[in-house]
């Protein structure tokens, strides 16, 4: 946990954000796995943590803005609970190490939302994700599961954008030790991409390694020789020497801050000729796009200059055609690089995309696109000091796409589909590393993790 002054702080300015009303703040639960008492290892709720910090299941957070009162809610544990769980601080002791001088049990909590709704008063809540948290919401607020979403608050949704998308320095320590783990995890992965081993075995090596440095893996590994698939999850291939494999994993630290970070690695340790230049027309997109971050530059732009290095190299290797920037302006390298260049960082993977990722990435300014590939972009709005980002351009050859396209003549004067029929048994190529905003330009985050075609190459010799 961070010091309790920095939640008071953020619940302070949360106050003078929403103005008014009382904030709730539910925390999860722990969820069941096969039955009741097996649970899922246990997740706190990202904008809990943010403003309460207290990782442990059945507690609640309030902000009376009104009356400029906090509150954390829970039930202390009895006798049969220490037997099997040992002792633990009461609620009054964890509420008044983040700051929080009012405390109670879960029955004080609903009494609290009673008399709230009986006043009149506005409740603001964020949009609810699990079905636990919405059947506690439908008993406290008396407002059906089903409809619970729609009465979420836009006011305090934008108010803890606000806050949760600029990284003080705590936080970006935080998210710096969540990319040491996997620098750990990405190093070991590409020492044992040798022909003849099963996907599944790297997979599970890199996951105990998340865990063995403190965290769970910030989301479930992407580890594949399928790269064209874009989120594979499948871990059941024999790496083969002429492939490439896909690595797209990051790690928690104990206090949630996460990263994911890419690198795709020819299996054996040498790259070929055919998958150098593909490599290195990723590896200039992602230099390129990290050297354009800086304060008030739209990221949609940032994402544009990817597209068009994609597709002025893929022209370099006769792939694609015409001009480069008639061809992005038209989405014609979607056929290459279907989605967005990244996303914020935080105590989410995507950070904050269960708040809406419109929200988060968008702006009265900057619209999404319904062009496809922009359409998929997370993050398109000004950059700010502070804003955490992943950029993670790629290039992939989709076999049922092309076909579809291929069918269509779609964008023909911008593809080459003879030349693409070549590489349909490529896979795909994706590089990604976690970047600050700074006050000036931009600042890579962690460790180095190898990256270079020379780099990897040594790395997967066993060489430092
Ligand atoms: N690295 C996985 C993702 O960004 O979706
Ligand atoms: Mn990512």
């Amino acid at each position: 946990m961070f010091a309790r002054s920095v939640y008071i702080c953020r619940r302070k300015e949360l106050k003078k954000l929403v103005g008014s009303g009382l904030i709730f703040f539910p925390g999860n639960h722990d969820s069941p796995f096969n039955y009741p008492a097996n649970t899922y290892s246990f997740r706190q709720d990202s904008s809990f943590l943010y403003y309460f910090g207290i990782d442990q299941p059945e507690v609640a957070g309030v902000v009376d803005v009104d009356e400029n009162k906090d509150y954390f809610f829970g039930n202390d544990i009895d006798l049969d609970d220490i037997i099997w769980m040992g002792p633990q601080p009461s609620i009054a002791e964890k509420g008044a190490s983040v700051g929080v001088e009012h405390t109670g049990s879960l029955a004080d909590l609903q009494t609290l939302i009673q008399n709230t709704i009986r006043k009149g008063r506005k409740i603001h809540f964020l949009p609810p994700y699990k079905a636990r948290t919405l059947l506690w919401m439908e008993e406290l607020l008396g407002i059906r599961a089903q409809a619970v979403r729609q009465f979420a608050s836009v006011d305090l949704i934008k108010a803890v954008v606000k806050q949760r998308s600029v990284k003080d320095k705590g936080e970006i320590a935080e998210i710096k030790k969540a990319i040491e783990t996997a620098y750990y995890m990405h190093t070991t992965a590409m020492l044992l991409a040798q022909p003849g081993v099963v996907e599944r075995k790297i997979a599970g090596v890199i996951e105990g390694i998340a865990l063995s440095c403190g965290g769970p893996v910030s989301f479930p590994v992407i580890l594949t020789i399928n790269g064209q698939t874009l989120h594979n999850h499948y871990h059941g291939n024999v790496l083969k020497k002429e492939r490439m494999l896909v690595i797209d994993t990051g790690a928690e630290t104990e206090m949630h801050y996460t990263s994911d970070i890419t690198r795709t690695v020819p299996v054996g340790g040498k790259f070929s000729k055919r998958q150098k230049d593909i490599y290195e027309i990723v590896l200039e997109a992602n230099m390129k796009a990290i050297k354009a971050i800086k304060p008030d530059v739209p990221f949609k732009k940032v994402h544009l200059l990817a597209a068009k290095t994609i597709a002025e190299g893929l022209k370099g290797l006769g792939l694609m055609k015409g001009d480069t920037d008639d061809a992005v302006k038209a989405g014609a390298h979607a056929l290459f690089f279907p989605h967005g260049l990244g996303h914020m960082l935080g105590l989410d993977v995507h950070d904050m995309e269960g708040l809406g990722e419109n929200y988060v990435g968008y702006d009265s300014e900057i619209s999404r696109s319904d062009q496809f590939g922009l359409a998929f972009l997370r993050m398109a709005r000004k950059l700010e000091p502070g804003f955490v980002l992943t950029v993670e351009p790629g290039i992939y050859f989709i076999p049922a796409l092309v076909e579809q396209w291929k069918k269509e003549n779609k964008f023909e004067q911008f593809i080459n589909y003879s030349k693409v029929k070549q590489y349909l048994d490529f896979g795909g190529i994706r590089i990604e590393d976690d970047v600050l905003v700074t006050e000036k330009g931009y600042r890579v985050l962690g460790m180095p993790i190898p990256k270079t075609v020379a780099d990897i190459e040594k790395v997967m010799k066993g060489l430092k």
